[in-house]
């Protein structure tokens, strides 16, 4: 067999350690492993490269992605899903597996379902925000580089007696924000999922600092929206639009730091995390989940199961269906942000 992969969407950490479990698990079998440059651009414009044991070593540890990546949606220019198609078959590929998140996976799902593409998917976001799977690598990175920064601001917060706010990525969910809210001890976390007020949030702040705590720390999710008591809402976002239909998110943060600074008079300094949340090295459980959702994909492939996802279940790695995958966002749950409430204010 011949097997293509590509990554798509935002560069994550543990990419480049599912291309070398893919990799590793075809060669042993005996199949011909093609790397497919740059997301689906790769296929709609025929650019493959080798990929053989000397390209995979040294894998394991490294960032970004050897493949590169993009954000191109064959779903969106003319005569883009017959090019994926004929030079998929040109380039004599029978199988591929797509690693990314909902906007590369769903084009994976449709093109199984539009066409019975031979397709299988790696459930990658720094988000998490992927459904059917209770995580996807990259997110524990993620999450790690956002709660040693909240342990280094909380040092000039209470230096300083300053409110720090942390404006961490996410998209329209807030599983970053929460989880490193909480590793890191954050005194107010704000996520799209629970729209708490400016007025609420700066009276929790006050509460706080009544209790005598003269510094705190605020994490917020770039794709909260700020809400107030009228009623009025407002959103912060770049308006030009990706192929996928995704806004350029960022800078709520500044907005909410003046909000807090101008209402409850305490010095506040913002801190956006930005890439540095996608870069570098995986830690050691997203090298270990990126490495048994390759194993997955390449067993996925070897049984002619297309049309699957590699899943996390607990701890067990499964299959679930792409479309199932790709359906709807996966939020944060009321329960995982009352954990975090406990600590507010
Ligand atoms: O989906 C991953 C992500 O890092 C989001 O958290 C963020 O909103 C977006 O990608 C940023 O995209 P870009 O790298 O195109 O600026």
């Amino acid at each position: 067999m011949r097997v293509g992969i590509l990554t798509g969407g935002g560069d994550c950490p543990g990419l480049n350690a599912v291309i070398r479990g893919v990799a590793r698990v075809s060669q042993v079998r005996g199949d011909e492993v093609v790397g497919v440059r740059e997301g689906w651009r790769g296929l709609v414009e025929g650019i493959f490269e080798p990929l053989g044991p000397r390209e995979i070593s040294g894998l394991l540890p490294r960032g970004g992605t050897i493949l590169g990546t993009s954000r191109t949606n064959p779903y969106k220019s003319e005569g883009a899903v017959d090019a994926v198609r004929s030079n998929f078959a040109a380039e004599r590929l029978d199988a591929l597996v797509a690693i990314g998140g909902e906007d590369t996976l769903g084009v994976a799902a449709r093109l199984h379902r539009e066409h019975d593409f031979p397709v299988v998917g790696v459930p990658k976001t720094i988000d998490n925000d992927l459904s059917a799977t209770d995580y996807t690598f990259g997110f524990d990175t993620a999450v790690w580089v956002c709660t040693e920064a909240i342990d280094r601001l909380h040092t000039t917060a209470e230096s300083h007696n300053r409110v720090m706010v942390v404006e961490v990525m996410g998209r329209h969910t807030g599983w970053i924000a929460v989880m490193s809210g909480i590793a890191g001890g954050a005194d107010l976390i704000l996520i799209p999922e629970q729209p708490v007020t400016v007025e609420d949030a700066c009276l929790a702040l006050e509460k706080r600092h009544n209790r005598g705590k003269d510094f705190s720390i605020v994490v917020v999710s770039e794709g909260y929206e700020l809400t107030y008591e009228s009623g009025e809402t407002r959103a912060v976002a770049e308006q030009t639009l990706d192929q996928f239909g995704h806004v350029r998110l960022g800078g709520v943060g500044d907005v909410l730091a003046h909000e807090i600074e101008e209402r409850t008079g305490y010095e506040t300094r913002v801190t956006v995390l930005g890439h540095v949340q996608r870069g570098g090295t995986p830690t050691a459980r997203d090298r270990v989940l990126a490495t048994r959702y390759g194993l997955k994909a390449a067993d996925l492939v070897g049984e002619g199961r297309f049309g699957r996802m590699a899943a996390l279940h607990g701890d067990a790695i499964v299959d679930v269906s792409l479309d199932e995958a790709t359906k709807e966002l996966k939020t944060v749950p009321p329960e995982w942000y009352e954990v975090a409430k406990a600590f507010f204010g």
